[in-house]
């Protein structure tokens, strides 16, 4: 009735924005992310507690991150079809102190997997892809390693709406994403009340879909070919798209701050004079510059000039996996 699951963060190449169904958490299009190592989420899930109770990076979860956690374990419950009795939670990151990068999906890949394994289930990456969803759209995609797809799939259940692997994490060993720091605040605007708002008033929204998923199979073609500057520049085409929409939301979404565009700057100057890089943005002012391992300290050196407090240096992770080895 006990089991504990590692997982690792997600960063999409082409973006989720924008859900089609709040409750189960659907997105209008599909979406494309790299699993990233070497930083996780480790979490322990039992069943038959005294009590639920939910503890995230050390401190008792309340309000609706509790209610995310319980609601999942309980999609865990209907699954197993028997009472599991209450559900003890302990979940740890090892993401560096605020580090822009959102532990969310990691977490929940880590919780789905993790209930499905203490509730006897077996495993099963499409069953918690799709209970990961549940918890927060990202995380779907973070239960394989690699470079996952999440198709967004057309059933009103949700049923066909999760993540598969397209490349294991092996198939392009030398790529690296380096996430440079430059704002620590805590965003204005959550992704989810930003796509929200985004997808009921931004005129642009509809193209957005349209253009999202045609660049699915485009940078699924790219990764295939390791075709680094392609597939960079889709990226930045990806996010600077993603961005837009929200800017013409109304009230208007920015994300970016000025040393994001400090950056971008400097990135470009820097690609003139023939270093490989090109970057990402989620919904928060951090660029996730993209590049190759001969290019990654040369990475990490512009992100720091441009101002960066924090680079993680990221390279393909792997599954969600179980661990003998359990937090309580
Ligand atoms: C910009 O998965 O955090 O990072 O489904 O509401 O929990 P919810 O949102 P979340 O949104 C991620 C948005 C993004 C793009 C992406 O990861 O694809």
């Amino acid at each position: 009735m006990k089991a504990t699951v590692r997982a690792h963060p997600n960063i999409a190449l082409v973006k989720y924005w924008g859900k089609r169904d709040e409750a189960l958490i659907l997105p209008h299009q599909s979406s494309l992310s790299l699993t990233l190592a070497p930083i996780h989420v480790t979490t322990t899930v039992e069943f038959g507690a005294q009590a639920d109770t939910v503890e995230l990076h050390g401190h008792a979860a309340k309000g609706s991150e509790r209610d995310r956690v319980l609601r999942l374990l309980d999609a865990v419950r209907v699954q197993a079809g028997r009472d599991l009795g209450p559900a003890k939670v302990v979940s740890r990151g090892d993401f560096p102190m605020a580090a822009g990068l959102a532990s969310s999906a990691a977490g929940f890949a880590a919780l789905a997997v993790a209930g499905r394994a203490a509730a006897g289930l077996p495993e099963d990456t499409r069953a918690s892809s799709i209970l990961a969803r549940r918890g927060s759209g990202s995380a779907c995609r973070s239960v394989q390693g690699g470079f996952c797809e999440w198709q967004r799939g057309e059933r009103a259940d949700g049923e066909d709406s999760y993540a598969v692997q397209r490349f294991d994490a092996g198939h392009w060993a030398d790529l690296r994403m380096v996430v440079a720091i430059v704002d620590r605040g805590e965003k204005e605007v959550k992704s989810r009340d930003g796509m929200k708002s985004t997808v009921e008033t931004s005129p642009y929204y509809p193209a957005w879909v349209k253009d999202a998923e045609a660049e699915v199979p485009r940078a699924r073609e790219l990764i295939a070919k390791k075709d680094l500057e392609a597939l960079g520049e889709l990226c930045e085409r990806n996010a600077w798209r993603m961005h837009s929409t929200s800017l013409a939301a109304d009230p208007p979404l920015c994300y970016l701050s000025s040393a994001t565009l400090g950056l971008i700057q400097h990135l470009r100057e820097q690609r003139k004079k023939g270093v490989p890089v090109w970057f990402t943005l989620d919904a928060g002012p951090n660029p996730v510059l993209l590049t190759d391992a001969a290019h990654e300290v040369a990475a990490e050196a512009l992100a720091r000039a441009c101002g960066a407090v924090e680079v993680v240096r990221c390279v393909p992770g792997g599954d969600a996996t179980l661990l003998s080895e359990h937090l309580f």
